[in-house]
C-alpha cells in the first residue's frame, strides 16, 4: 500500500482536529461555512459517525475503467489525464450547454457534505465529500416540463482506461435518476473529497454522489447529462436486470438475489469489528422517503 507523504497526511490530522474542536467549543459546522443545511452533517442514527481515512477511501475502489479489484483504481489511474474536461447537458432543456470542469467548479462553489457511501456489495464508508447540489447545475439549462429523467454518462477513452477493452460492462458507464430525485437538495455533484481536489480513482475531475442509494448509482467522470422523457437503462441495469434495479435504493428490507442487505461492514474498523445495521434510505430517510409515498419498494428495487 501507498506511504503518504506528511503534505498528503495533513488535511486528514487538521480535518479531524477541526472537527474536535468545533465540538469542544460547541459551534455548529455552519458557523465555520463548512456546510449550509443542516442535514448533511446529521449522525447516523444507530450506526457510528466516523469519518473513513482518506487512504481507505482513496485505495479501495469500485471504478470498473480501471480494472475490477478495489486496488486496481488507485494503482492504474493515476496518470489518467482529466484536463482538458468538459460535460455538456442535454436533451429536454432550453439551453443545452457544455462547459469545463474549471468553468463548473468556479460558478458553483462548493461546501463539505459529510454523506455515507453504502455499496450494494454490503460495505459503507463515511466521506468528507466537497461539492453542490445537481440542482443549481440543471437549473442552468432550463429543464422542460418534458425531462422526467436524467441520464449521466461517464467518459469512454479505452486508450486511457484499460478495463473498457473487456466488456465487463457496457461502456460507457451510465446510470440515472427520476427528475425529481435528481432535483433533490442532497444530490451532489462532486468536485473533491477530504477538502482537496477529487482523486482519479474516486471520480476526477467530477462525479455524482447520491448518498440514499447504492453506491453505483453515482457514475464517476461525467461527460454528459441529458434531460430525456423515458427511464434510462444503466450499464448495471444491462448486464443483470434480476439483480440491478433502476432506483437501487438503500433498503435493509430488499435482499439483493445473492446476499443480504440487512448489514454492511464498515471500512475501516477491523476485520473482527461486528457489522452493524443497514439503514432505509442509507439513514437519509428523512429527507427523501416522501419521494417514494406511493411506491412498492420491493417491486421497484
Ligand atoms: N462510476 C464509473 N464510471 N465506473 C464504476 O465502475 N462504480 C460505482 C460508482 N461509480 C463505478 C462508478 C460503484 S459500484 C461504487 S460503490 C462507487 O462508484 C464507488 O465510489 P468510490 O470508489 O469513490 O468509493
Amino acid at each position: 500500500m501507498k506511504k503518504y507523504k506528511q503534505s498528503e497526511i495533513t488535511p486528514e490530522k487538521i480535518y479531524k482536529k477541526r472537527r474536535k474542536f468545533i465540538k469542544s467549543i460547541g459551534l455548529g459546522m455552519s458557523s465555520l461555512s463548512l456546510s449550509t443545511i443542516p442535514f448533511l452533517n446529521k449522525g447516523y442514527s444507530q450506526n457510528k459517525n466516523e469519518l473513513t481515512s482518506y487512504e481507505d477511501i482513496t485505495t479501495y475502489n469500485n471504478y470498473y475503467e480501471f480494472g475490477t479489484g478495489k486496488g486496481d483504481p488507485f494503482k492504474n489511474s493515476q496518470e489518467f489525464v482529466t484536463k482538458p474536461w468538459s460535460v455538456t447537458i442535454e436533451g429536454e432543456v432550453d439551453n443545452p450547454i457544455t462547459l469545463s470542469a474549471e468553468e463548473i467548479i468556479s460558478l458553483f462553489p462548493s461546501e463539505e457534505r459529510v454523506y455515507k457511501l453504502r455499496c450494494v456489495e454490503g460495505w459503507s464508508m463515511v466521506i468528507p465529500w466537497m461539492g453542490f447540489s445537481l440542482s443549481k447545475l440543471l437549473n442552468k439549462v432550463s429543464v422542460k416540463n418534458s425531462a422526467k429523467f436524467v441520464e449521466f454518462e461517464s467518459i469512454y477513452d479505452p486508450l486511457q482506461m484499460k478495463g473498457q477493452k473487456y466488456p465487463v460492462l457496457n461502456w460507457p458507464y451510465r446510470e440515472g435518476l427520476r427528475i425529481d430525485e435528481a432535483m433533490h437538495p442532497i444530490t451532489t455533484v462532486v468536485t473533491g473529497l477530504y477538502g482537496k481536489a477529487l482523486p482519479n480513482q474516486n471520480g476526477a475531475p467530477l462525479r455524482i454522489f447520491v448518498p440514499w442509494k447504492y453506491g453505483f448509482k453515482s457514475a464517476k467522470a461525467i461527460v454528459k447529462i441529458k434531460l430525456v422523457e423515458n427511464m434510462p437503462t444503466s450499464s448495471w441495469m444491462r448486464s443483470s436486470p434480476r439483480e440491478y434495479g433502476f432506483y437501487s435504493n438503500v433498503n435493509p428490507n430488499v435482499s439483493h438475489p445473492r446476499w443480504s442487505q440487512a448489514t454492511e461492514r464498515v471500512i475501516g474498523e477491523g476485520i473482527f469489528s461486528p457489522r452493524i445495521e443497514t439503514e432505509m434510505f442509507n439513514g437519509y430517510g428523512d429527507e427523501v422517503a416522501n419521494l417514494y409515498s406511493d411506491m412498492d419498494l420491493k417491486k421497484n428495487f
